[in-house]
């Protein structure tokens, strides 16, 4: 497995090379992709997957810009596993959030979730809502300042498979009747204009011990991590915060995913 970085990552990439190297495979690979790789030479993506794919039966790649595992995939014979690219998607990660959703309620079919944070350039969020309207989820809340509400693709696909969902700009009345709170981080390094960040840093919401006092005893805390501060760590020892488990089961399903992509 070669793994092509382009952006930072822990859980991501650690985690795929863990289930390669758990499945008894080898892996490879270049972090920092921009500066380290020949992408600093002016060599396009293609060109690059083009020499890669000669010395690797998959590429893992986590591009800078939207769209980049798709060229990928155009010009490559092994396959791609698209592990974000740039504010696009990030399936992988909706994967094992769906399975963590599994894992700690029993089912998907049913459930209420809030979608909170930097839904506009949080590629997480884009992700788990397309997978989500795979199911008969009862409705999702999309739960962020004006400015940095989930992008009307994702809107017009729920519309498409009949899912119910709401915009919303306050989380207070909306965390008593979720099964899901899903927080994210705002995504800095995606902003130019630091007036727009602030307004955003302003709209947005710390989940607290106050906000577990209001959850149903049932519900659970996600998050893609990493965190900052959008989550207080008074409530990492609730037993309703699944996010570290929700990483760990981002190795089992990613084994999954590499012995499927691997075995045709
Ligand atoms: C996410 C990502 O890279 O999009 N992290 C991850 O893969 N677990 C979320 C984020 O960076 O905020």
């Amino acid at each position: 497995m070669a793994a092509l970085f382009y952006e930072p990552s822990t859980r991501t990439r650690l985690s795929f090379e863990a289930a390669m190297l758990r499945l008894g495979g080898k892996v490879m690979g270049t972090e920092s992709a921009r500066r380290f790789s020949s992408a600093l030479k002016g060599e396009s993506l293609e060109d690059t997957i083009r020499v890669v794919e000669n010395y690797a039966d998959v590429i893992v790649l986590r591009h800078d810009k939207e769209g980049g595992a798709e060229r990928a995939a155009k010009v490559s014979s092994v396959p791609i596993i698209n592990a974000g690219d740039g504010p696009g998607q990030h399936p992988t990660q909706a994967l094992l959030d769906l399975y963590t959703i599994r894992r700690e309620l029993g089912g998907i079919d049913g459930v209420t979730a809030a979608l909170i944070g930097d839904l506009a350039k949080g590629r997480a969020v884009r992700s788990l809502a397309y997978l989500l309207s795979k199911y008969a989820v009862a409705k999702i809340y999309f739960v962020a300042p004006p400015s940095a509400q989930i992008a009307p693709d994702i809107l017009a696909h729920l519309g498409e498979h009949g899912i119910a969902y709401e915009l919303a700009d306050e989380l207070g009345a909306i965390v008593p009747l979720v099964d899901v709170i899903y927080q994210t981080r705002i995504q800095k390094e995606r902003y130019t204009d630091p007036e727009e960040l602030a307004r955003v840093q302003q709209g947005c919401y710390t989940i607290t011990s106050a906000t577990l006092a209001a959850m149903k005893q049932s519900a659970i805390v996600m998050h893609p991590l990493p965190r900052n501060d959008e989550i207080a760590t008074e409530v990492d020892s609730d037993p309703r915060a699944a996010y570290f488990r929700q990483a760990r089961n981002g190795l089992f399903v990613r084994m999954a995913l590499l012995s499927m992509v691997l075995s045709h």
